[in-house]
């Protein structure tokens, strides 16, 4: 029987390995390997590398367990366990040479539906910035050796991060979402990797964060930062799977983000 704890350092061992490659391909210039939902949604040939390296190590050190990543898909396991894997979240940032790119690994119980799973552990390691955040359940998230804990917003209102999807007919639609927030904002940062603005939530360097259209991958290792830090995740609007919005923060700016969202 593994432990939670051998889950989380081997989740660390492996993503280490993925962002060392991924880095060594940065340095070595991107190769543009496809074109996805969209023009703007891109998949590099280290996405794809970066993948098959974790895919790889998972087969070899757990067979048993299921797989869902963003660049090759889902294959079910017997065990109950599921690594849900993003090799590198901010693919737009890595191919345009911003160090704002993380590859991002969850191990999670139960369905691999985020509704439906059950957190076991996460890791999100950038390594162009050289920080590695990591959570095990009931354990915390660290960054580094450093105990994380989510931050209240100061009196001039909170630090906000969001994200725009792929698809420019949605960017109307989440620019009047952002002007309903902004009341209550101090200032938007628009980081460009999604489990890295959950980490950054997570470490307190953002009060808050939303974003609609978030994939599994995308969240799996940051909403369990964020959880583990003494956060929320909410999603204001189950009903819509396909644009599901994320919001993350203390649990009170995440209820007066999800009101504000809402047109309560
Ligand atoms: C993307 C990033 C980005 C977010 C997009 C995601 P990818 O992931 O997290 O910040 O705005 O919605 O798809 O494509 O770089 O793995």
């Amino acid at each position: 029987m593994t432990s939670v704890r051998d889950l989380r350092l081997l989740a660390v061992e492996i993503a280490q390995e993925a962002g060392e490659l991924a880095r060594r391909r940065r340095e070595e210039g991107v190769a543009l390997a496809a074109t996805k939902s969209s023009l703007a949604d891109i998949v590099t040939e280290a996405d794809r590398e970066v993948e098959a390296l974790i895919r790889a190590r998972l087969v070899a050190e757990r067979p048993g367990d299921g797989f869902l990543g963003e660049e090759s898909g889902a294959e079910p396991g017997e065990s109950g366990l599921t690594w849900v894997v993003d090799p590198i979240d901010g693919t737009v940032n890595y191919a345009s040479g911003f160090p704002s790119y993380c590859v991002s690994i969850a191990v999670v119980e139960g369905e691999p539906e985020p509704e439906l799973w059950t957190e076991v552990a996460g890791v999100v390691f950038a390594p162009a910035l050289g920080e590695l955040f990591t959570a095990e359940r009931g354990g915390g998230s660290w960054l580094g050796e450093k105990r994380l804990q989510v931050s209240t917003p100061g009196a001039a209102g909170a630090l906000l991060g969001t994200g725009f999807g792929y698809d420019p007919a949605t960017h109307d639609g989440d620019l009047a979402t952002v002007r309903r927030v902004m009341p209550v904002a101090r200032d938007l940062r628009r980081i460009g990797a999604a489990a890295l603005d959950l980490a950054y939530v997570a470490a307190g360097r953002l009060d808050g964060f939303f974003e609609r259209g978030l994939k599994p991958w995308d969240v799996a290792a940051g909403s369990m930062l964020v959880r583990e830090a003494g956060g929320a995740i909410a999603h204001p609007d189950p009903a819509d799977v396909t644009r599901r919005m994320t919001v993350a923060g203390s649990p009170a700016l995440v209820a007066e983000l999800v009101g504000r969202i809402r047109g309560d």
